[in-house]
């Protein structure tokens, strides 16, 4: 079987994903973000054959190392995908659907200026509150105690988990590669162990419909090459026209744009397409993005841009 069978894509379908369908059976699910070259993944999903787990990561070399893991070793019940894990959290599961998530050795992003790159940053707990069963068990391990009081303090203040004492250097039967590392150089490990006791409301912004095409009348080349490097605002949302190009026959263009719905950024192609005797601006099919409200503003905002009626 291809190893590479691992990797799935959530934005080709419908949010949220139907787990059911995509492992092919009903049962509990388990979630590691960030999980490097997988040895987590794989010594959990070996204990735990009954369980589906879901991976996030947002670095293809672990994706590629991982997914060779996975394969030489048989597992079945793993999947993986390329999205940020505060995003992943939020957008792909319904509500109190997910039984357990797990985060090992994130980056503390310690420098004055770099919270907002933490993956607990934000609506993260406020996901996880929506997202986990009642009684779900979120758990962090760190090297950096200044990061686990942190995070302790934010579970515990948000009033929907309920936090264990911080764990040094506890064993779990499993080390990660960042885990021998720090241990190897004389550090601690730290981890925090919660669990949810209420249920959060939060909104998921790429729910909803996938079809995202406007038709314009008519259009002029001249009023879409000037948009290279322009960068377009409105409240959250921002994108940014990166090139344009256009076939020989000057009845398609290719948009690159580059859009952001608070820090969720995201790299795709808008097509300008001509019909018979109308145009159609709309996703190209090549690299999808999530449907936000900015991938979608980008194409209205395009059609509207070039429109010459
Ligand atoms: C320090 S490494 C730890 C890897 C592994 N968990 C371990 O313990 O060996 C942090 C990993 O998290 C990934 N990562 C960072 N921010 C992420 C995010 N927002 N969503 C998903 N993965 C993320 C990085 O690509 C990197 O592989």
């Amino acid at each position: 079987m291809n190893w590479l069978r691992y990797h799935i894509y959530p934005q080709n379908g419908e949010l949220p994903v139907n787990w059911r369908k995509v492992f092919e059976r009903n049962a509990k699910i388990r979630v590691e973000i960030g999980f490097g070259n997988g040895e987590f993944l794989v010594h959990m999903a070996k204990r735990s054959p009954e369980v589906n787990f879901v991976g996030f990561e947002l670095s293809i070399t672990s994706f590629v190392k991982a997914q060779k893991k996975f394969h030489k070793e048989g597992i079945g019940n793993v999947r993986l995908v390329m999205v940020d894990g505060r995003f992943g959290i939020r957008e792909l599961f319904e509500d109190e659907s997910v039984e357990h998530v797990y985060v090992n050795f994130p980056c503390p992003w310690s420098k004055k200026g770099q919270e907002k790159k933490r993956v607990t940053y934000g609506d993260f707990t406020k996901s996880l509150a929506a997202v986990l069963e009642m009684g779900g068990i979120f758990e962090l391990m760190t090297d950096d105690e200044n990061y686990a009081n942190e995070v302790f303090l934010n579970f515990k203040e948000s009033g929907f988990f309920e936090v264990e004492p911080i764990m040094v250097d506890h064993k779990r039967g499993v080390q990660t590669r960042y885990e021998k590392k720090w241990l190897s150089m004389g550090r601690h490990t730290f981890l925090i162990r919660t669990k949810k006791i209420k249920k959060a409301d939060v909104e998921r912004i790429a729910w909803g419909g996938k079809e995202v095409h406007q038709r314009i009348g008519d259009f002029n080349e001249e009023k879409l090459f000037p948009l290279i490097g322009k960068v377009f605002k409105e409240k959250n949302k921002v994108f940014v026209v990166k090139e344009v190009f256009s076939s020989k026959d000057g009845e398609r263009y290719l948009v690159k744009i580059i859009s952001s719905d608070d820090n969720f950024e995201q790299h795709y192609n808008i097509l300008v397409e001509k019909r018979r005797d109308f145009w159609i601006v709309k996703l190209d099919s090549t690299c999808q993005p999530y449907r936000t409200p900015a991938v979608k503003w980008s194409v209205r905002k395009i059609a509207e841009e070039i429109s010459l009626t």
